[in-house]
């Protein structure tokens, strides 16, 4: 089952500390990028990838597509200031119709046989997202306060990748725009557009690099991938 996958690579990775894009940072001798570049090049369902790049690092990212041979990235478009803004450079550099997953392009870890249970989900339901359980006990607090605690058997940890019907994901990003509504995720405008959104079960190692501690713990990923 055929789908295109948008990759917002645009941030600027703040918390990592690196003083550049974190995604330029190296595992194993390959860089963040090139790794979650590899799962998509590597999967049989994959047919394009549209990567959204900062101009001041397209040529670095080229050098990157070019010497890992990563022939499936088909579009580089600019990102935006926002992560939302960078999907909607994707949306906008793509072909209507399919399957699309949008995937942060700092998850590396990520498994082939979740991105084909989202991608039949998505084709199913219209929207699916990856997620885990939650693992600790959530409560809301406000001003050093607990107001409340959250039923924990109802609360899951959204990952990416986030898996919509072309139209479905259109939709939304455009009643986002229409509204001014920034969402933390695509599922966020999905939702907020009255579209149904699957939860598909993930893997608690499908982690975000964002600060120095993954680093280690992704180096710790790769080995044993390796074994
Ligand atoms: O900063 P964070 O790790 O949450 O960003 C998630 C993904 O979104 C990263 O791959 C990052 O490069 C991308 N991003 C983007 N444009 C932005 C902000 C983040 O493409 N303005």
């Amino acid at each position: 089952m055929d789908y295109t996958v948008m990759m917002p690579a645009a941030g600027s990775g703040t918390r990592m500390g690196a003083g550049h894009n974190k995604l330029f940072l190296e595992l194993e001798g390959k860089s963040i990028l090139a790794h979650t570049l590899a799962v998509f090049q590597q999967d049989p369902w994959c047919t394009g990838i549209i990567l959204a790049v900062k101009d001041s690092e397209r040529t670095k990212i080229k050098t990157i597509i070019q010497q890992e041979q990563l022939t499936k990235v088909c579009a580089l478009p600019e990102g935006g200031t926002e992560r939302q803004h960078s999907v909607k450079a994707c949306l906008q550099a793509s072909e209507a119709g399919g399957i699309v997953l949008v995937h942060d392009a700092a998850r590396p870890f990520i498994k082939q046989n979740v991105i084909h249970e989202l991608v039949i989900n998505a084709s199913r339901h219209g929207g699916a997202v990856a997620g885990v359980k939650a693992k600790d006990t959530m409560k809301y607090v406000t001003d050093g306060v607990i107001e409340e605690t959250a039923d924990r058997e109802r609360l899951w940890v959204i990952q990416t990748p986030q898996a919509f019907r072309y139209e479905v994901l259109k939709e939304a990003s455009q009643l986002a725009e229409q509204e001014n509504f920034l969402g933390t995720d695509e599922a966020m405008l999905a939702e907020h557009a009255g579209f149904e959104v699957r939860i598909v079960e993930s893997t608690y190692d499908n982690i975000k690099m964002t600060t120095p501690e993954d680093l280690a713990y992704g180096e710790y990923l790769l080995k044993k991938r390796l074994e």
